[in-house]
């Protein structure tokens, strides 16, 4: 078993509440197994560039509570071409960096998983975005944080939606999963959700929507995720209005948009965010390398990286008949 005794972490891609508290977790779990720690400034494009800097026990001071990332973030196209990669593998190098953390989502998995095959360097990831679609992991970090902002706010707008009878269309993120959409729908008590993974029917969605404005409510709330068939809330509304139907609605549309990204972190997720920090330092400690580190039922799960890209954390359907049932 190859010998840890500095290690490099970073933040990348889209940015999550928690990301923070995980930075803090994985050095302080570093310095308590005397190891040194090096920050990556913004993902992948901080390792590409060395921009790296020092960490020790203070530099983690009070960002548990904060959203954003101290370290910063990016999308990385230059990592995805070798040439990106081989800079980045020689900055590794001059560093002395034996291994890599990296807290992000299935495109930062990618990226470490072929800077592991190509460079031999052990990377274990930590999932941090608020889409909560990793397979490996029930819940990622920054998901209860963006799924509670988007309650929120869902909350916000029935107040008004009521008081003006109208039918509000809110949308919430998720690109490709409609984890924040369905439960967010159910929490703020949505009337109907459009989640990516199943298909619009423009017919069944008027007529559910109509019934529902001219029965016992006349205010309504559709939660649509951003990556819905339609593509957002926006197509929905052009959609809804296309054949006049929907002319005697008064009909607005709501975008939370990256409100959802930041914020203070949940207490669920700063604990999130702790566990599979030190989980991470411990995995690397223990000789594990190119896995991400998750927490299944309550138990820490290790999971290939390449498996999280390549397989689909499935919503649960039985929730999306609950919408149905209690709207
Ligand atoms: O990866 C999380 C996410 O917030 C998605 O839900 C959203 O589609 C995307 O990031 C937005 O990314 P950006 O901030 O780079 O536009």
């Amino acid at each position: 078993m190859r010998s840890i005794r500095r290690l490099g972490i970073f933040t990348s891609g889209g940015d999550a509440p928690g990301m923070n508290a995980c930075v803090r977790a994985v050095t302080r779990t570093a310095i308590a197994h005397d190891l040194g720690v090096w920050g990556i400034r913004r993902g992948y494009e901080g390792l590409i560039e060395g921009d790296f800097v020092k960490m020790d026990g203070r530099s983690v001071s009070n960002i548990v509570q904060t959203g954003g990332t101290i370290l910063k973030s990016a999308r990385s196209p230059r990592f995805f071409g070798e040439e990106g990669r081989q800079q980045a593998a020689c900055h590794v190098e001059e560093a002395g960096l034996d291994a890599l953390v990296a807290i992000g989502g299935d495109g930062t998995f990618a990226g470490g998983a072929l800077f592991h095959d190509e460079h031999d360097v052990p990377i274990i990831g930590c999932p941090g975005t608020i889409d909560n679609d990793l397979y490996g992991t029930d819940e990622t970090i920054g998901y209860d944080s963006a799924l509670n902002t988007a309650i929120e706010n869902i909350d916000r707008i029935r107040d008004t939606a009521d008081a003006h009878d109208r039918l509000f269309l809110v949308e919430v993120m998720g690109r490709d999963a409609g984890f924040i959409a369905l439960n967010s729908g159910i929490g703020g008590g949505a009337e109907l959700v459009l989640i990516p993974e199943t298909v619009t029917n423009m017919n069944e969605i008027k007529e559910r929507i109509h019934s529902l404005m001219t029965a016992q409510t006349r205010s309504s709330i559709v939660v649509v995720a951003e990556g819905d068939e339609l593509g957002g809330a926006e197509k929905l509304k052009r959609e809804l209005q296309s054949d006049g139907s929907f002319d005697e609605i008064d009909l607005r549309v709501c975008i939370l948009g990256h409100t959802q990204r930041g914020g203070a972190p949940t207490a669920r997720d700063r604990v999130l965010a702790s566990r599979l920090g030190a989980a991470a330092v411990d995995a690397l400690i223990d000789g594990h390398d190119s896995v991400m580190v998750g927490l299944v039922n309550g138990e820490l799960k290790l999971t290939g990286l390449r498996g999280v890209g390549r397989r689909k954390k499935s919503i649960d359907y039985e929730l999306l008949k609950l919408t149905q049932v209690l709207s």
